[in-house]
């Protein structure tokens, strides 16, 4: 049965952004604000986290505990080594095994695109699900803490041009980041890739495309390079040698000069110094790299508080 995640302000699920109306984004970056300036407005001790992560994570998983921690809420981790997974149980019982336990929110990462909604149909309302990170599909927390660093960064969504450089094609971070933007009428939207990691253009994602980095940078206000993903062997066909690819998409100074006087630097982490961009870059006042981290806690404070709000 197809699941609801969202409806008339109430969040159910987090699988994805689209169908999220402009709102309701709004009030989630209000929410993660107020929460980094005040606080949560209420103590969640008595909920529980479970995080499964099938793939590994630095930054999305460390970033739910110590949300859930700042909550109040108890956090449980699993761990694929030791989990009966790895004694071949399924995806689907283990998902419905550990539903039995009562937990309030799963945060699932996987690597099969939609695999983490396959488990909210599953589950339905008896666990809140978070998608952080599946396939190539979406990773919506990831979109959301950098929309938050767009807005402070720029304070509006107005008149802003983008511009997403990478593998464009295998990329949920870029899928769900221009959902949310074009749901908040940014319409200056561009992707920059070779050809070989640029999607169908019937499946552009509304973004417009470009094989020349100069000429997509032109005038871009924030710049995202994307994660070269060296563990995807099964796409490496593709993926030009990192070198080269260095030479024709990695972001140095004097290119990040060919974007907007000013422009920023977004990078969804974990970085490939040399590859996507120099330490030069990475490490300049130009880069917003921490800053997206940090705000990777408030939202995902945020996010949890609307689904616990729907779950009382
Ligand atoms: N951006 C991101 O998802 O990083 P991790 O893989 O470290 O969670």
């Amino acid at each position: 049965m197809p699941v609801q995640q969202y409806d008339q302000g109430q969040l159910y699920h987090l699988l994805d952004l689209q169908g999220l109306p402009a709102d309701f984004l709004l009030s989630l970056l209000d929410l993660a604000e107020h929460i980094k300036t005040k606080g949560p407005a209420t103590d969640y001790r008595k909920a529980q986290l479970l995080n499964l992560f099938f793939e590994n994570s630095t930054r999305t998983r460390f970033s739910f505990e110590l949300a859930a921690s700042r909550l109040g809420m108890r956090v449980l981790n699993f761990d694929t080594r030791s989990a009966s997974t790895a004694k071949g149980e399924s995806f689907h019982d283990t998902i419905n095994t550990l539903a039995a336990m009562r937990p309030d929110i799963f945060v699932i990462r996987h690597s099969e695109n939609g695999a983490v909604e396959q488990a909210a149909e599953i589950l339905q309302n008896r666990v809140s699900i978070i998608n952080a990170g599946d396939g190539h599909h979406a990773h919506p927390t990831q979109a959301l803490l950098d929309l938050l660093t767009i807005r402070q960064h720029r304070g509006h969504f107005d008149n802003l041009r983008l511009a997403i450089v990478g593998d464009i094609l295998h990329s949920r971070v870029a899928r769900s980041l221009l959902n949310g933007l074009r749901a908040l009428g940014v319409e200056d939207l561009r992707i920059i890739a070779p050809d070989s990691l640029m999607p169908d253009p019937s499946n552009s994602l509304g973004a417009k495309p470009f094989t020349d980095l100069r000429e997509g940078l032109d005038g871009a206000e924030v710049v995202i390079t994307l994660r070269v993903q060296v563990e995807r062997k099964k796409d490496h066909s593709l993926m030009p040698p990192p070198d080269e690819y260095h030479q024709k998409y990695g972001i140095t100074m004097e290119r990040l000069g060919w974007a907007a006087p000013n422009a920023v630097l977004m990078h969804p982490g974990p970085i490939n110094r040399g590859v996507e961009l120099t330490d030069e870059v990475a490490d300049s006042s130009r880069s917003l790299i921490l800053k997206q981290v940090e705000n990777g806690v408030w939202i995902r404070m945020a996010i949890m508080q609307k689904l616990l709000e729907a779950r009382a």
